[in-house]
Order: C-alpha cells, then sequence, then structure tokens
C-alpha cells in the first residue's frame, strides 16, 4: 500500500506552463486581484527564468517538482495582497529595473513626471555649467537619484533617507546600475547638513495624511512601509520643514521640486509665496490631470 501510494504520488504529471497560468489567474480573481492573468505570466516567468516570449512558445512544458512548489508559495503570498514587486523583488520605473522590498515604497508611474522635469532642467544646467549637483530627499529604491544619474552624465547626485533600510536597498539598485560614482548615499533628516550647494533639490517624501492611509488597499496599507507613507495629519507633515531646508541647500537661482498628492498643490504653493524666497512658483500635472509636481527656483540674493 505504501508503495503503490509512493508510485502514483512520483506518476502525478507535473503541471504544465499553461495549466499553471490558468490556476494562478483564476485564484487571484476569485480574491479580487485584478490584472490575474498576467501577474499570473509574470509569476511564471519568475519561477521558470524564461522571458515572456520563451513562456508563450512552451506552454506544454512542464515545471520541475520545484518550479510548482516555489510558485505554490509565491502565490500564497499574493493571495495574501502582498504587492507583486516585493514577491518578485523588481520593479520597473522610467524604463530601468530596481530591486525593491519591504524596506521601501514601490516606485510609482506619476513619479515619472518628476523625473522628466529634473532631467529638462538639469540637461540646460550642464549645458550651461558643465555640472550639476543634485539631491533626492526621500531616495526610497533610489529610483530618482539613479535614473538621473543613468540619463545625465556629468550629474552627481547625493541621495538622502532617514531610513536605514531604504538606503540598503539604494546601495544594491546604485550598484545594479554602475552608478557609484555619480550617487552618495547619506542618512539624515530631510537636507538639515547641507549649505549652498545643490542646483537642483528634488523630493518625493512621504504626503498621505494619517487617516487616509487605513482606506487604502491592503496591498500598500499592510506591505508598504508607513515611514514612506504617512504625511501626518494633512499629508504635509514634512512640506515646511524641507521648504526652509531647501532655501539653505540651495545654490541661488537652484529649483525646488515637490511631488505632492491629489488637492494639495494650492497651499504649498501658498506657502512658497508666503516664504517670499521663491521665484517661478509653478504646479505641473500629471496623466490624470493632478497637479502633482510643485516646483520654484530660489531667488538670487
Ligand atoms: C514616498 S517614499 C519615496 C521613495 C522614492 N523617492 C520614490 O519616489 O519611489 C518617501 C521616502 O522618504 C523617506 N523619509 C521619510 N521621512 C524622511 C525624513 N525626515 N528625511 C529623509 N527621508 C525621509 C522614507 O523613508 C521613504 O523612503
Amino acid at each position: 500500500m505504501h508503495s503503490m501510494q509512493h508510485r502514483s504520488k512520483k506518476s502525478a504529471p507535473s503541471p504544465s506552463i499553461q495549466s499553471c497560468l490558468l490556476h494562478v489567474s483564476k485564484a487571484l480573481a476569485e480574491n479580487r486581484i485584478e490584472a490575474g492573468m498576467q501577474e499570473a505570466s509574470i509569476l511564471l516567468q519568475h519561477v521558470t527564468a524564461m522571458t515572456p516570449t520563451d513562456m508563450y512558445c512552451n506552454l506544454q512544458q512542464s515545471l520541475s517538482a520545484s518550479e510548482a512548489a516555489h510558485l505554490k508559495r509565491l502565490l500564497q503570498r499574493r493571495l495574501c495582497h502582498e504587492p507583486l514587486q516585493y514577491i518578485i523583488g523588481s520593479s520597473t520605473f522610467y524604463g530601468l529595473e530596481f530591486h525593491v522590498d519591504h524596506r521601501v515604497l514601490i516606485p510609482r508611474p506619476e513619479t515619472e513626471l518628476l523625473v522628466d522635469i529634473v532631467l529638462a532642467l538639469g540637461t540646460d544646467i550642464l549645458a550651461h555649467d558643465g555640472h550639476v549637483h543634485i539631491a533626492d530627499v526621500g531616495t526610497g529604491s533610489g529610483a530618482i537619484a539613479i535614473t538621473v544619474a543613468t540619463h545625465l552624465a556629468g550629474t552627481r547626485v547625493v541621495a538622502v533617507d532617514a531610513s536605514r533600510g531604504a538606503l540598503a536597498v539604494a546601495a544594491i539598485n546604485r550598484k545594479k546600475h554602475s552608478a557609484s560614482r555619480q550617487v552618495d548615499l547619506v542618512q539624515g533628516d530631510l537636507l538639515a547638513p547641507f549649505q549652498r550647494t545643490f542646483d537642483i533639490v528634488v523630493a518625493n517624501l512621504p504626503y498621505i495624511d494619517t487617516e487616509t492611509i487605513e482606506e487604502l488597499s491592503p496591498e500598500v496599507r499592510c506591505f508598504e512601509p508607513r515611514m514612506a507613507l504617512d504625511g501626518g495629519a494633512d499629508g504635509l507633515r514634512h512640506v515646511g520643514r524641507l521648504l526652509r531646508h531647501a532655501e539653505t541647500a540651495l545654490i541661488r537661482g537652484g529649483w525646488l521640486l515637490l511631488e505632492l498628492g491629489a488637492g494639495q498643490s494650492t497651499s504649498v504653493l501658498q506657502m512658497m509665496a508666503d516664504a517670499g524666497c521663491w521665484l517661478d512658483i509653478d504646479a505641473r500635472c500629471d496623466l490624470q490631470g493632478i497637479e502633482r509636481v510643485v516646483m520654484g527656483r530660489y531667488k538670487e540674493g
């Protein structure tokens, strides 16, 4: 009896890629996880180490026993609403792959607007001065700092974060993208130690108000670092202090760029106007029409 059980277990057919795709996407859909087939496909590519083309050309190929067991473990994590990017340890930002894990926020597509603006301003400064010095405040995975460094040779970026764990992830990404000569990682509170250093200060600091966090999806609320999300009672806890730090850390004529949440730009534009030391104050909309970035230039002396 024992040996029969053993034989029948051994001869059980290994599941094909196609049957796994169907099984995983169905399980995800039953748990109200959207884009189930797309996520199933990404999980399958991850466990088999296949490209999408290889996978779809070999749908009848069987998974090995260890691949099938690995897939089962990853599916269980996803069914608990852990973000797919943490499970596979990777996220795409501005066309580049970044390592991500529970120590950092998963970079969001809307943050690419911030990078677009930094690259445009940085290109002009480089053409004029031959060098550009940028601070990325609240760097997290290093997505902004490393993307800018990768696209603009001749840029030096200081990437600051208060979280030691986030800086460890940024260090992995800096190495992955060979950006160690351009990007310095600094643990600190906003821009406290810097004086008249930067041509551009860019910041995507936490801006969700504390109460709203509880209404967000479990993927965000239960898995992303609180310290990367929580902007205090009005979401703007860091902004006033960052404005004051930037006044000291920017060279005269240097640019400050801040990413904000929906409905926050009016208050921040007012704060900058009230400070009396910002020129060319402006807001830029993301693809959804939300005023996502507020910017201004530190007044010449
Ligand atoms: C919204 S996440 C942004 C991460 C990354 N820049 C991005 O766009 O994907 C904010 C980051 O700010 C960091 N942070 C929070 N408070 C900070 C402070 N006082 N000084 C420096 N960094 C801070 C958090 O640890 C987190 O990594």
